[in-house]
């Protein structure tokens, strides 16, 4: 008897996203990685936690896709792109991988919409809420590198901002603590 309950093409979809959000994930090892070289070691764990967090929605997608006895494909994970070029780049670059994933979470909404595949489309909310709350984070942080100065931001300004990040709450939680209800 097939269990399977999404379509072939849904279940594509689905898996693709779950290696966007892996792929997010090393994209911003790689920032967290030259900030922490360039000695911005709070906004460096800024971005550690947040790829932890990319890692913990590939982990919803995954076990979303077998929960609904479908196949889960693992595949390669693109490199990331090019380095950023300052601090500003940097959150510049953040903002924008958001937006792009927001995109790619609505495309998958419109789908599960359109092949009245209700399962799917309530569990894509979550994530639409989720990009919600990131891309305001996103914001927020180019917000406060505007006031420091964008571009020209002095090493004083930076200096404040790296120690401001680097206990600030992006909701990432402990490996452990994190469940796929509360990734
Ligand atoms: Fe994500
Ligand atoms: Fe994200």
């Amino acid at each position: 008897m097939n269990t399977n309950r999404l379509s072939a093409s849904m279940a594509a979809s689905l898996n693709a996203q779950m290696t966007k959000e892996a792929h997010a994930a090393q994209i911003y090892l790689s920032y967290a990685a030259w900030l922490d070289d360039k000695g911005y070691a709070g906004m460096a764990n800024f971005l550690f936690r947040h790829a932890h967090e990319e890692r913990n929605h590939m982990m919803k997608f995954l076990e979303y896709i077998l929960e609904r006895g479908a196949k889960v494909k693992i595949e390669a994970i693109p490199a990331p792109g090019e380095e950023p070029k300052s601090v500003n780049d940097c959150f510049e670059k953040f903002f924008q991988q958001e937006v792009d994933n927001t995109t790619a979470i609505y495309k998958l909404v419109k789908e599960s919409f359109e092949e009245g595949d209700w399962a799917t489309w309530h569990f894509m909310q979550w994530f639409v809420k989720e990009q919600l709350e990131e891309e305001t984070l996103a914001m927020d942080l180019l917000d406060k590198l505007k006031i420091a100065g964008g571009e020209k931001a002095s090493g004083e300004a930076l200096y404040s901002l790296d120690r401001d990040l680097k206990d600030k709450p992006d909701e990432a939680g402990l490996a452990e603590d994190v469940t796929t209800e509360n990734p």
